[in-house]
């Protein structure tokens, strides 16, 4: 990691950033940021470059790294788990709209904090579903399989990222053999 930020000293600002994180005990008190810009498409065909975040409705509590490490390996995922079944989680879709100018071809960049946003969704929660046989195993999260009226920009990280996805997804259902059974059996 050393001779990986010496030769990319960009990674500094997400260094910085994470010592200084407020770190929470849950996956419902995290914001998700898309780093990556996309461009929306408004009802008149006109695309604006924008970068998203799901912001928790959960109020956040901060717990120490000292704190974190004292619990399990699997903690985040047990505590939604029984979150989730205590009652559904909510997180609004924010979209941060750049103005000319901003950097959008640069995830490591950050656009100035007083950027237009609009609220254009909430993802609400209400399963949780293990991971080793469901359905999300075998999905390959391409970010650049959008649905209609989202498109990527000129920033080169989803491309690349595509690029990256498909040839782990490749990998991962060619041992379609070794994956978990399910209790009964039977393989999904
Ligand atoms: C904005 C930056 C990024 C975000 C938000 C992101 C997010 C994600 C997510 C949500 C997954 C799926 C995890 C899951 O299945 O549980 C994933 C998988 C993966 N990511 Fe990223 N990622 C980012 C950058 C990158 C980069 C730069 C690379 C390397 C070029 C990369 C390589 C991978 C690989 C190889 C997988 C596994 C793909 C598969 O087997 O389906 N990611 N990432």
């Amino acid at each position: 990691m050393k001779k990986f930020s010496a030769a990319h000293p960009e990674f500094a600002t997400f260094l910085s950033w994470a010592k200084s994180a407020p770190w929470t005990g849950s996956y419902a008190e995290e914001h998700y940021n898309s780093l990556d810009s996309f461009l929306f498409v408004d009802g008149s065909g006109a695309a604006h470059p924008i970068r998203w975040s799901l912001v928790p409705a959960a109020q956040p509590v901060p717990v120490s790294p000292d704190d974190l490490a004292k619990r399990g390996p699997d903690f985040l995922e047990q505590e939604i788990t029984q979150r989730v079944a205590a009652g559904p989680q909510r997180w609004s879709l924010v979209v941060t709209v750049a103005n000319p100018g901003d950097p959008t071809a640069d995830p490591n960049k950050a656009w100035p904090a007083d950027r237009r946003t609009v609220e254009v969704g909430t993802l609400i929660v209400q399963q949780i579903e293990p991971e080793r046989d469901g359905p999300c195993r075998d999905i390959n999260f391409d970010p650049t399989v959008l649905p209609a009226g989202i498109k990527t920009s000129d920033d080169p990280f989803p491309a690349a990222r595509s690029a990256a996805y498909s040839r782990s997804y490749n990998s991962r259902t060619a041992e379609e053999s070794y994956y978990p059974r399910t209790a009964t059996g039977a393989q999904q």
